[in-house]
């Protein structure tokens, strides 16, 4: 039977993952690398609803980075092709278990195809209450904090009323807590420019798992990890 959520004595409200490993699992198999990224698909439905069933209330995903575009143009228009097809396949998931879908990142970039798909999505679970997914699409931290600056300046905000708080204000995570945790999987151990302002104290867990592998199991050992963390924020 799976756990239940009383068996982590404490669960991060914000969790973020790094979904890596999809090429390598591909390889491992002798398939194309589009391949890891259609099973890496599935895995997402696996851990957004198991997330979502543990209570957690922030999920962020890394779907595609800033440094993603310079990937061969037949992977990232799979990828792109697999954005619509898991928006258009996942909703009722999403509607079901009443999960708010954002997007972190400049996805104003991305292809109309998918900047539609995905406003659909996001107007369509703006009411829910379960659960924020945000998919981080076209997201690099340097360029989220890059775009802050930039902005507070062009609202002539005054030297001194720029804060910490302030500057998250201005980030595509406004309203939300920093994540408590980030998972990264296939072994790799670096945070890749992902949420580099909100991860300041994040607790930082590497799976050796490809993320197409990463299942209920192995989330559960990532948190139970975080669980065994003592968090000092930079004190005694
Ligand atoms: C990293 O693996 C993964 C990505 C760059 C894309 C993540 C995409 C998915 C998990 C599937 C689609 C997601 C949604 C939300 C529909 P990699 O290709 O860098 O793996 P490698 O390091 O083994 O090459």
């Amino acid at each position: 039977m799976a756990d239940t959520p009383s068996v982590f004595s404490v669960l991060p409200r914000h969790l973020a993952i790094i979904m890596d490993g999809n090429g390598r699992w591909a390889q491992a198999r002798g398939l194309a690398r589009s391949e890891g990224h259609k099973a890496g698909a599935e895995t997402v439905r696996t851990i957004v609803a198991e997330c979502c069933r543990l209570s957690i209330s922030y999920l962020t995903l890394y779907a595609f980075s800033t440094e993603n575009w310079s990937r061969p143009k037949t992977e990232v228009s799979a990828l792109f092709a697999l954005l619509v097809e898991f928006l258009r396949r996942e909703l009722p998931l999403l509607q079901e278990k009443h999960i708010c879908l954002r997007t972190i990142g400049a996805v104003e970039a991305l292809p109309l195809a998918q900047r539609s798909a995905l406003a659909h999505a996001v107007r369509a679970t703006e009411g829910n209450r379960a659960m924020v997914l945000n998919l981080a699409l076209n997201y690099g931290g340097r360029q989220e904090i890059l775009r802050a600056v930039r902005n507070m300046i062009h609202d002539g905000l005054a030297e001194t009323s720029v804060t910490e708080e302030v500057l998250a204000g201005y980030l595509y995570t406004a309203g939300q807590p920093d994540p408590d945790c980030i998972i990264r999987t296939s072994g790799e151990q670096r945070l890749s420019n992902y949420l580099l302002y909100q991860s300041a104290y994040s607790e930082l867990i590497f799976s050796p798992v490809f993320w197409p592998d990463f299942g209920v199991s192995e989330l559960h050992r990532a948190l139970q990890e975080y669980a065994g963390r003592t968090r000092r924020f930079g004190k005694c």
